[in-house]
């Protein structure tokens, strides 16, 4: 099901904007993010977009990055990975310029980035669209009143099931202990995925290729272990 968001409900609830950008970032956000930036024709949020008409060049597999701060892991994979596509949203300023400048003199074919909610893009992909998903070190919202904040909600999670393909992937971290059990608890109840994991080792101990963000190096308020949690569509 396509979300009934309107664009007058409030979307995004951490901050937009940090302290003013130096000249480099500056100059990175003015002259990468137009080529880069998915136009607003395309984030009909029906349900009716390949992502194949967003990118400039063919690609293997189609991943989204949802939240992905300044960047790291998103162009870690673009490296790893030139021939994947990657979708990148963020939509604080300062961690959207960081990337951009760090991707300013890599190839930009298979990137495109969305400075806003995630889940506008997710919306307007068709389904069985992409083949993974990563929700990195989202923000946990650690009040009660706020939980409905959080990215991990059941109505997202139906998103995810519908642009994801079969046996796609939802890749989720965290140092937050209550919000991993949170993840767990509304994955495992979603009909459409089921967790990777097999022993406990598969969650604390992250793939040998995993890339660090920055969120991982510097550690939530109230951290403890951080767990990796791989889930896929069934
Ligand atoms: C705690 S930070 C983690 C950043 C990065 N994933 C990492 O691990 O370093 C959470 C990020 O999610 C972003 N975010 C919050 N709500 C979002 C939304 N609706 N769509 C996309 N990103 C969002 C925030 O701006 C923030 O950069």
């Amino acid at each position: 099901m396509v979300s009934n968001n309107t664009s007058k409900e409030k979307r995004v609830y951490g901050r937009k904007y940090g302290r003013p950008l130096n000249a480099s970032r500056k100059a990175a956000l003015e002259s990468v993010l137009p080529d880069v930036k998915i136009e607003d024709r395309h984030l009909t949020e029906n349900g009716d977009i390949e992502p194949c008409i967003l990118f400039d060049a063919g690609f293997d597999e189609c991943w989204l990055e949802v939240g992905f701060g300044t960047g790291e892991h998103l162009s870690g994979l673009m490296q790893l990975h030139p021939q994947n596509a990657y979708i990148g949203a963020e939509p604080f300023v300062n961690g959207m310029s960081a990337f951009l400048k760090d991707i300013e003199d890599e190839p930009k074919e298979r990137v495109r980035v969305h400075m806003d909610d995630a889940m506008m893009v997710a919306n307007s992909l068709t389904e069985n669209s992409l083949d993974g998903i990563y929700v990195l070190n989202p923000d946990p919202w650690h009040k009660k009143r706020h939980y409905k904040r959080r990215i991990i909600s059941q109505d997202n999670l139906d998103c995810f099931a519908r642009i994801l393909k079969p046996q796609g992937q939802l890749i989720m971290s965290t140092d937050v202990p209550d919000l991993a059990d949170w993840m767990v608890t509304q994955a495992m109840m979603h009909d459409a995925f089921e967790w990777e994991a097999k022993c406990a080792d598969d969650w604390r101990v992250p793939p040998a290729d995993w890339i660090t963000t920055q969120y991982e190096v510097k550690g939530a308020k109230n951290a403890g272990r951080m767990v990796y949690l791989f889930f896929r569509r069934k």
